[in-house]
């Protein structure tokens, strides 16, 4: 198989159990519909949509909704939350680096710490630029690489195998240069904008436990280390643990975030 393919294939497996964090990410749902100003009658892609925490917030708004997501499971959920808000939510299973919709579909394109996962930030970025009409907002959430999910994320990186060559870490999309540079020539109006997203935890070693059952990564890395190097695995652990423990407080994790926002040429 291409390895973009079968790095995707892994991604997929990998969020299978993302549902239980919807609720870390729902509040900051609503400040990224906010920031991208997004009208009711808009027409509004949430790409990697997950559960639907950013579709079923702009549906509220009265926006007309596509989402689109890799992974089955939840897309099973996505429904299942546009359901329970009486909501119509086009959804759609499919891959942000090819999505299946028209040149100049969308007058807003939106993704929530998502398209930082495709393996080729240049491709994705190109196929959200081409589905977005001229004049249309582009709008992200990201994670810096020198804040917690950033440093989390290397932590991660360095105890699993390289990737494919190629391979972009995810948290490149959380640094304004970086982003500045990929958006390019083809926007106008670049905005940046820091948020918080406060996790709740009892502890450090809680807020793994539950990043290790539902999170992409740490899924895929307890997977692999309780087999093969169980020692490995309780340094990883250790370590990720200090790292906590350096944003938590008041029972709460500090994760703050970048906002982007552009407005297609
Ligand atoms: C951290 S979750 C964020 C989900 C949702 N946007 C939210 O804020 O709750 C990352 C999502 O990206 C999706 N994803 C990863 N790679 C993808 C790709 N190449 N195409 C589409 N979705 C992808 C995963 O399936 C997962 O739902």
């Amino acid at each position: 198989m291409d390895p973009f393919e079968s790095f995707k294939a892994a991604q997929k497996k990998g969020w299978a159990n993302f549902a239980p964090l919807e609720l870390q990410t729902t509040p900051c749902a609503a400040r990224l519909v906010k920031r991208a100003g997004v009208r009711p009658g808009q027409q509004v892609l949430d790409v990697c949509c997950g559960t639907g925490v950013v579709s079923v917030t702009a549906a509220r708004l009265g926006a007309r909704v596509t989402g689109l997501d890799l992974t089955p499971e939840l897309l099973q959920r996505a429904r299942e939350n546009a359901r329970i808000a009486n909501l119509d939510i086009d959804w759609h299973e499919g891959d942000v680096e090819k999505l299946p919709f028209g040149d100049a579909t969308f007058d807003v394109v939106l993704s929530q710490y998502g398209h930082i996962f495709a393996p080729r930030p240049e491709v994705a970025l190109a196929e959200m630029l081409r589905v977005l009409k001229p004049g249309g907002t582009i709008a992200f959430s990201t994670w810096p690489p020198e804040l917690l999910v950033g440093r989390m994320f290397a932590l991660t990186a360095s105890y699993l195998p390289p990737p494919p060559p190629g391979v972009s870490p995810p948290p490149q999309w959380g640094d304004p240069n970086i982003v500045r540079q990929r958006l390019g020539a083809a926007v106008k109006d670049i905005l940046f904008d820091r948020a918080v997203m406060p996790v709740p935890a009892l502890s450090p070693a809680h807020h793994r436990a539950a990043m290790e059952r539902a999170a992409g990564t740490m899924v895929r890395l307890v997977a692999e280390l309780s087999e093969s190097d169980p020692e490995k695995l309780a340094e990883f652990r250790g370590r990720y643990d200090a790292l906590a423990a350096e944003y938590f407080e008041n029972n709460v994790i500090r994760q703050d975030y970048l906002l982007t926002r552009a407005t297609k040429l």
